[in-house]
């Protein structure tokens, strides 16, 4: 049985898909076998790694026509598959909506694919939108990155405690709300990262409440995740050591994977172990 997690925000532009690849890319380096779903109509996230073979179809052949075959494309990192996005037009939305079971369907189609994968991890658009909501019912727990900043960090903080709200009644149909985590994302070292996260537990979540936690972990604003963006490498692998009080990105997302996951993983067993590129950022 897969884990599913959804990266999810209803801000644009914070992190989302940058996380759901370097997370992909670290989970698979550390032997699981995963599958990533680009559910934004921008493919971002399709093109993030080199793609060594790409299937002729992705998400919105998955949904509209139930079809589970002929839509994993593969990446060029072990273990790390991929269904893109191929919906140009932004068709699926519409269809999502106009569809009975729309919203739910993809959680349902997800089942086919737990042989053969431990972790599928969903990346979504940061709009609100009957494809965030499908993402959203489909997994087990949810990831959103925060940015630093305390008044954007609360105004993100109630349109997530929103969309949580809308949805939850979906639970009646068969999809419960997975738990939230917040992850405080693209920090600078002169902010105070954990006045702000005490800010954030201290808001009123309303229903919400206790489905929300803010991740200790935080993950630092460095030039090495756009680097190793542009270089289409994990990040792990392209920062492994740094000088001075921020952590490296190393470091950085094997915190992470193992805060999202504490019973799956002992991360200091493998952090010696991991896979180098050649060109590491160093
Ligand atoms: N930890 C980081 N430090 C510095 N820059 C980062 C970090 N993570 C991501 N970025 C940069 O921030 C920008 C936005 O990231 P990304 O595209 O992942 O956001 P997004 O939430 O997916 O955006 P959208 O809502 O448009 O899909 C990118 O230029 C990316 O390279
Ligand atoms: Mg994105």
């Amino acid at each position: 049985m897969a884990i599913k997690v959804t990266v999810t925000s209803t801000k644009g532009g914070v992190g989302k898909t940058t996380l759901t690849a370097n997370l992909g890319g670290l989970l698979s380096d550390l032997g699981q076998r995963v599958l990533l779903i680009d559910a934004d109509v921008q493919p971002t996230l399709s093109s993030y790694f080199p793609l060594e073979r790409r299937a002729d179809r992705g998400l919105s052949a998955l949904i509209t026509e139930a079809r589970v075959d002929g839509v994993i494309s593969r990446t060029n990192l072990p273990r790390l598959d991929i269904i893109v996005s191929d919906d140009p037009e932004g068709m699926l939305q519409n269809w999502i909506l106009h569809t009975p079971d729309g919203r739910v369907r993809l959680k349902h189609l997800l089942a086919q694919f737990y042989a053969r994968y431990d972790v599928i991890l969903i990346d979504t658009q940061g709009a609100v939108g009957p494809l965030q909501d499908a993402a959203v019912l489909a997994a087990d727990l949810l990831v959103s990155p925060i940015p630093p900043e305390i008044l954007s960090a609360r105004e993100f903080a109630r349109g997530t405690v929103q969309m949580l709200d809308r949805l939850r009644p979906m639970a009646y149909l068969g999809a419960p709300l997975g738990p939230l985590r917040g992850l405080i994302y693209r920090m600078d070292r002169t902010i105070d990262a954990r006045r702000i996260a005490q800010e954030l537990r201290k808001e009123a979540y309303g229903p919400s409440k206790g489905a929300i936690t803010i991740l200790d972990v935080v993950i630092p604003n460095t030039v090495a995740y756009r680097e190793a963006a542009t270089a289409r490498v994990p990040v792990h692998r392209w920062e492994t050591q740094r000088s001075g009080p921020t952590q490296s990105a190393r470091v950085a997302m094997l915190t992470l994977v193992h805060d999202l996951f504490p019973h799956l993983y002992d991360t200091t067993l493998v952090l010696e172990d991991l896979p180098l590129t050649e060109e590491s950022g160093e």
